[in-house]
């Protein structure tokens, strides 16, 4: 198992979250006041794991472990986070790029890594805003890294669960920060795997869609095992993989659903790999390498 010290937990926060809030009136993290949720390090948590595969720090033991065991019956888990994260990039930047899009609600958002959505979109239009919000404490406790925006941006972190969307979009934070009567980014990036059909992601989907004005966006990429071989099907159901709690690949038909009524932009809902890669260096992965569903679709 790598020996890599255990994350030192709060180092980054032992402030509190209020002073992130203080530290720039640019960017808020909200609730200010609330206190900082509890960290468990005895169950895998995808955000941490998620930042172990891409080769970050924020990681326990536990986290490692689960990481590893799936590696061994997926052994191209790192390409496809990867692949993931520069489906995210080019997304933003073309939205920020050719449609003008200068605020984005990114939902699961993720531990910190190179390449946030509000770096990529405030290096093509300096004044985009952008609310992230995520369920994990380690996130929220690593929100600092994302409330370093450009001026005239902005940005503000929501400690929030998608299976509640209340606790996102009634959060005074979103308003503040973002104009909700103009288009909008909405990112879902790898986290509607994690919401299991009783949660019912797709009438979730339906209600975030719903707030957006005309001419806003959706970003999703989703894991799949549509393009995965049967004999890594099978190493990966017989393998059992430490969890970190629910997790749901779906179909191209079931990710399809969640586009419903809106206008994909060219090249559709593809493999990840495939979405507007061509000027990715060479040699590309294949999809059963990349194992997601990536699009971006427009809300008429
Ligand atoms: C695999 S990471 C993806 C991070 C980032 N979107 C990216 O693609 O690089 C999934 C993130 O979704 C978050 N997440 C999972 N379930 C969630 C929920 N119900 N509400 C909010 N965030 C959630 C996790 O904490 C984690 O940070």
């Amino acid at each position: 198992m790598n020996q890599r010290p255990e994350m030192s937990t709060g180092a980054a926060w032992s402030s509190g979250v209020g002073e992130a809030v203080a530290s720039t009136q640019r960017s808020v993290v909200s609730p200010a006041t609330a206190p900082l949720p509890a960290i468990d390090t005895t169950v895998a948590h995808p955000a941490r794991r998620y930042d172990y595969w891409l080769g970050g720090k924020t990681h326990y033991a536990v986290d490692r472990a689960s990481g590893d065991a799936v590696a061994a019956a997926f052994p191209a888990i790192r390409t496809a986070v990867l692949e993931n994260r520069r489906f995210l990039q080019r997304a933003v930047a073309v939205l920020a790029r050719d449609h003008g899009i200068d605020q984005f609600l990114d939902i699961g958002t993720g531990i910190p890594s190179a390449g946030n959505t509000h770096e990529i979109a405030q290096q093509i239009i300096p004044s985009a805003r952008v609310v992230y919000a995520d369920n994990d404490p380690v996130v929220l406790m690593h929100a600092r890294a994302l409330l370093d925006s450009s001026d005239p941006g902005r940005t503000a972190y929501i400690h929030g669960d998608l299976r509640d969307p209340a606790t996102i979009l009634d959060d005074p934070a979103l308003t503040a920060t973002l104009d909700l009567s103009h288009p909008i980014g909405l990112m879902l990036i790898a986290v509607l795997h994690f919401l299991v059909d009783q949660d019912e992601p797709h009438r979730i989907v339906r209600q975030l869609v719903d707030m957006l004005p005309a001419g806003s966006f959706v970003v999703l990429s989703h894991a799949t095992y549509d393009f995965m071989p049967a004999e890594e099907l099978a190493a990966l159901a017989d393998r059992a993989v430490p969890s970190h709690g629910p997790f749901r690949p779906r179909s191209r038909a079931e990710v399809s659903r969640f586009l419903t009524g809106l206008h994909l932009l060219d090249p559709g809902l593809v493999s990840g790999n495939e979405w507007r890669a061509d000027d990715e260096p060479a040699p590309r992965p294949s999809a059963a390498e990349t194992a997601l569903y990536a699009a971006v679709a427009r809300k008429p």
